[in-house]
């Protein structure tokens, strides 16, 4: 049996033994409790409560508005959800930069008022100081490295990272400073599947990739971007797996005109 498979829930020590055995690790985002549901259910490691909420659940052009309140009340209803699957809360912009003990406090209200089971903060080397302060309390922390969307407004453009050189070596020290303080995993998002393999390579830690090809230890997607459900967005990375957005359009349409057809509730479906 699979490691997956032998684990009541999944831990960050399961998380390790998959990426020293091979196994894959699947994860996907929720925002949440129906949602989370069903993923949990199918079966996904990691349950990432992405602050692409921010897009997704509020329309936000970008992740930055996000507040930390806002998180946590998504990760309440992903962690009544999730039976099975580690639940990864993002630590929203301005929570963690530039002030290790407010990243502290930030943490401990997400793990205390959602119940979930690690934070996840996006950097390397500019963001070490949070980092170390909240694994001293005992809070695993996941890394994101590459593309970092909170940075968005510096980047100017959400095209790959880490072309060049000098930021590719950034981002292999980056990793490799990641993994030395204690990160249990790293994201590596829309960065040369070379890089990613690399690293994924040479460092003990679970990587999870997000257009970052197949070397990494895992993958992971935005759950509404896979089930088609968001339609403004197609990158080449994203594979979907359902045209959820259309499939919702007939049936919601086959409604509105059984409602005014009269169809709509029949005598078996009254008192
Ligand atoms: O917020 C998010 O959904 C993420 C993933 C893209 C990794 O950080």
């Amino acid at each position: 049996m699979s490691i997956h498979g032998k684990a009541k829930r999944i831990t960050t020590q399961v998380l390790q033994e998959m990426k020293n055995s091979g196994e894959k690790i699947a994860m996907l985002t929720a925002y949440d409790y129906s949602m989370a549901r069903i993923v949990d259910g199918a079966g996904v490691d990691i349950i990432l409560v992405g602050d692409s909420a921010s897009n997704v659940m509020a329309g936000h052009e970008t992740t930055l508005p996000i507040t930390l309140d806002h998180m946590i009340y998504h990760a309440q209803g992903v962690v009544r959800a999730a039976k099975k699957a580690l639940v990864v809360v993002d630590l929203p912009f301005g929570t963690y930069q530039g002030n290790s003990k407010e990243a502290l406090h930030s943490s401990i209200r997400i793990m205390k008022e959602s119940g979930a089971h690690a934070v996840k903060l996006e950097g390397g080397a500019e963001v070490r100081e949070s980092i170390e302060r909240i694994l001293t309390a005992g809070i695993p922390v996941m890394g994101h490295l590459g593309l970092t969307p909170q940075s968005i407004y510096k980047f100017g453009t959400y095209t790959v990272r880490a072309k060049e050189e000098v930021e590719a070596e950034a981002l292999k020290k980056d990793a490799a400073m990641l993994e030395e303080i204690g990160c249990f995993s790293l994201v590596l998002e829309k960065v040369p599947a070379g890089l990613a393999a690399e690293v994924s390579g040479a460092i003990g830690i679970p990587t999870v990739g997000i257009g970052a090809g197949g070397g990494c230890d895992g993958q992971v997607l935005v759950l509404h971007d896979m089930l088609g459900i968001t339609q403004d967005f197609s990158p080449r990375f994203l594979r979907r797996y359902l045209d959820m957005s259309e499939q919702m359009n007939v049936a919601i349409s086959q409604y509105v005109a059984d409602v005014r057809s009269r169809d709509f509730p029949s005598e078996k479906e009254q008192y």
